[in-house]
């Protein structure tokens, strides 16, 4: 099967409206990325360098699905009261654990290891702009950091399967920048809970801004944030 045809099997999907069979239809990459919350976009350069080093790609993604499970968890375990919080932050974290053995599984097979702990200066950068001991803006702030990091992920996935020839990774990313893209989205409803409508887009707007800031440094090197 020729490379194309590959791409046109595996592109992003979603459920029709109003379909209740389950099926989905494929969805244009340029739908994915217009419909994220990102004010920068990774260049296409990223993707390049990610696809022809995929082994540090994979070992780093694997250590971003483990942080993200953890994150999750760390919510629940900050706010105990908030029922719909801890239930669905316990639901993310369980996806994001089959994300990671997903990833792990690969990496096994090929013999290729396994990063381990490294250094995110991205996230660490903005994960530091979250404002503490003031509620209900630290909530706030929690869930939009954890917004962007999905919405970010959702992008580099998406464009990573735009050029990466290696069909069990493509599989991977057409599975997952769907997922990441519902939990930016699962994030930012749940912000929404906690403040009027303004007053969230102003606040979201002030982290798609630190975000970009950010962003607009990278695309250097071949790991998820990097
Ligand atoms: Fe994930
Ligand atoms: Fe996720």
């Amino acid at each position: 099967m020729s490379q194309l045809a590959l791409k046109g099997m595996i592109r992003p999907m979603r459920r029709s409206a109003g379909n209740t069979s389950g099926l989905t239809e494929p969805i244009g990459f340029e739908e994915v990325f217009a419909a994220l919350p990102l004010l920068h976009q990774t260049p296409r350069s990223w993707a390049e360098l990610a696809a022809a080093h995929l082994p540090e790609f994979l070992a780093d993604h694997a250590v971003c699905e483990q942080q993200v499970a953890m994150y999750a968890l760390s919510l629940a375990g900050h706010y105990p009261d908030d029922a719909e919080l801890v239930e669905r932050a316990a639901e993310l974290a369980a996806e994001e654990v089959q994300h990671f053995r997903r990833v792990v599984a690969i990496l096994r097979r090929r013999d290729w290891p396994l990063g381990g702990r490294r250094k995110n200066p991205w996230a660490q950068s903005l994960k530091a702009q979250i404002v503490l001991g003031r509620e209900p803006w630290t909530k706030v702030d929690r869930l939009l950091f954890g917004a962007m990091v999905e919405a970010r992920s959702c992008e580099r996935f998406t464009r990573l399967l735009e050029v990466v020839e290696d069909q069990e990774v493509a599989r991977l990313l057409a599975d997952l920048g769907p997922a990441e893209r519902r939990h930016w989205q699962l994030f930012y409803q749940l912000a929404g809970r906690e403040t009027a409508a303004e007053a969230l887009t102003a606040r979201f707007q002030h982290w798609r801004e630190l975000e970009a800031d950010l962003a607009r440094s990278l695309g250097v090197s071949p790991a998820v944030h990097g």
